[in-house]
């Protein structure tokens, strides 16, 4: 079974008499362990999606499965402790707590949870050291760098060791350096947990290291490259003369 699935997801925003249509007949699935980009030019659809795919946001129609589970069919509270028990989220401004330090930051999903400290201790050793935030866990969030901000906010959304993480553009303010580092966090957990991950990004060395790679054009997903590093040109086509039609 795929780990995630969406089907035929449609956004509509209506705004006075004009409506966009933010995401536009989405069909997606993502095995377990597989990392999956999206591509796209801004405005295209790609954070309305990855929002509505973690359950943070409901479609206007469609339907968005994780492991089976009806994400649009599921009301606050049982939305809320599935995003915490099995997704990650790591958006594209890290809206960290002001008034939380960095550690407090890092164990909010745990605490949501219900479930021990202790038992994360470990995993939680291991992200403070990758990505380095072991002297700044007891600083506030305004007390860091833009960049260590971010790392703490990749701390945040693995620290539940979700089978399922996404992410909105998560390396955009850091430099390549860094950007690297993640990256390299990601693929460990990947390899480490299966762990499947659904990253937006405009960085397309990260994008290269995806299984899969998709662009999305005015709320349409098209398969831009595929496991087998063949490229789509063809269906790119196809799409853009069906629209002319
Ligand atoms: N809350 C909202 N209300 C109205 N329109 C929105 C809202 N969020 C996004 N949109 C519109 O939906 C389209 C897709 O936006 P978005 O998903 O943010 O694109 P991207 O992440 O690819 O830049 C844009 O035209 C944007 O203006
Ligand atoms: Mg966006």
């Amino acid at each position: 079974m795929a780990i995630l699935e969406a089907e035929n997801v449609i956004k509509l925003y209506r705004q006075y008499d004009s409506t966009v249509t933010a995401v536009d007949r989405v069909n997606f699935k993502a095995e377990d362990g597989q990392f999956i980009a999206i591509i796209g030019s801004s405005g295209s659809g790609k954070s309305t999606l990855l929002h509505i795919m973690a359950g943070l946001d409901k479609p206007t129609s469609g339907s968005v499965r994780i492991r089976g589970n009806d994400l649009t069919k599921m009301d606050k509270d049982e939305l809320s402790r599935f995003r915490g028990q099995f997704t990650g989220f790591i958006f594209q401004k890290h809206n960290l707590i002001p008034q939380l330090t960095a550690l407090e930051n890092i164990l909010v999903p745990t605490i949501m949870c219900n479930k021990e400290e202790y038992k994360y201790e470990e995993h939680l050793k291991k992200l403070i050291k990758i990505l380095g935030l072991g002297d700044r866990l007891h600083h506030l969030p305004s007390e860091l760098s833009g960049g260590q901000q971010q790392r703490v906010a990749i701390a945040r959304a693995m620290i539940n060791r979700p089978q399922v993480l996404f992410a909105d553009e998560p390396t955009g303010n850091l430099d390549r350096a860094n950007a690297d580092e993640v990256l390299s966090l990601l693929l460990e957990t990947k390899k480490e947990i299966g762990q499947t991950a659904v990253m937006v990004t405009h960085d397309l060395t990260i994008a290269e290291k995806a299984d899969r790679i998709y662009k999305m054009d005015n709320g349409r997903l098209l398969l831009f490259r595929d496991e087998n590093g063949q490229y789509m040109r063809n269906s790119f086509e196809a799409e853009t003369d069906k629209a002319k039609m």
